[in-house]
């Protein structure tokens, strides 16, 4: 078994992992470590590894299996990992907006992993936030409140047809595959229980929470705005500074991301994939 270190970045989220060479197939109990390391500690970041798509591919198996990313066109020939990538001229990024990854289906992803092939020399920084601590924070009223509520998610603002990839495809390096499909709603509970460790999770995203079942429009929209800023406070917030060669793998249950669009003339390309989930269930 290889012998891991475990740095925690010292905020509400993230820590370093070295020990482990992600070249070589993992062993069971390699693959059980870093699956423990990146529930623990809600993303974790593994600097220097130069792997290659099969080596990125054998680890999404190994964290509980691959699954596909809807909307966007993935490689050729490896159908479940999508390049995530904006060259020097493009104006528009991907995931510049706060999310947890497809929110809008009935099981979203466990975890992604997303590994830097090339990273500008200054910025394009990715910022992640703990929804567990964002669930605590939460005062007593609010937290009675939100209890029984069920949020709906769509891929629709994003992703349908006439959604807002499709508005600036041609400021985009990558190929969306803008669908009325996106528009197809998902319930989901606005507080859910971890199913490995049993917190409770504030389970809201800007990106893909369009309103609270039962709330009229305006009620629906005060609370969720109040939550969604809430759920990505700087205190529950961890930013990394990407080098080459880096792999970061994410709870995607417990967290949210942000991709900062702020390196205009560079070119910034990683390679993501996206590991199998469960449905969420009510705390
Ligand atoms: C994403 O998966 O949302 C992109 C994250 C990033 O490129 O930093």
């Amino acid at each position: 078994m290889s012998q891991l270190t475990i740095e925690p970045t010292g905020a509400a989220l993230g820590a370093f992992v070295t020990g482990i060479d992600l070249t070589h197939p993992l062993s069971a109990a390699d693959a059980a470590a870093l699956r423990a390391a990146a529930v623990a500690h809600k993303v974790i970041f593994l600097p220097d590894q130069h792997i290659t798509l099969d080596d990125l591919e054998r680890v999404t198996d190994a964290l509980g299996g691959r699954t596909t990313t809807p909307f966007v066109k993935p490689l050729d020939g490896r159908p479940m990992v999508i390049r995530v990538l904006k060259e020097a001229d493009a104006k528009i990024g991907f995931g510049e907006a706060w999310h947890t990854d497809l929110s809008y289906l009935p099981a979203p992803p466990a975890f992604t992993c997303l590994w830097s092939s090339e990273i500008p020399p200054k910025g394009g920084d990715t910022m992640w936030s703990n929804q567990a601590a964002a669930y605590a924070a939460l005062d007593e009223a609010t937290k009675a409140e939100i209890a029984p509520l069920y949020g709906v998610h769509t891929a629709g603002g994003p992703y349908a047809a006439g959604g807002y990839y499709a508005q600036v495809q041609d400021q985009l390096s990558m190929t969306i595959l803008p669908s009325d499909e996106a528009l197809k709603e998902q319930r989901h509970p606005l507080v859910v229980t971890h199913p490995e460790t049993g917190e409770k999770l504030l389970f809201v995203n800007q990106t893909y929470t369009r309103r609270i079942e039962g709330y009229d429009d305006e009620r629906s929209a005060r609370l969720l705005r109040r939550l969604c800023l809430h759920a990505v406070e700087e205190r529950f917030r961890y930013r990394l500074q990407w080098r080459p060669h880096m792999l970061t793998i994410w709870d995607n249950r417990a967290t949210q991301h942000f991709a900062i669009n702020d390196y205009p003339g560079f070119r910034r390309e990683m390679f993501r994939t996206s590991v199998k989930g469960e449905v969420p269930q009510a705390a």
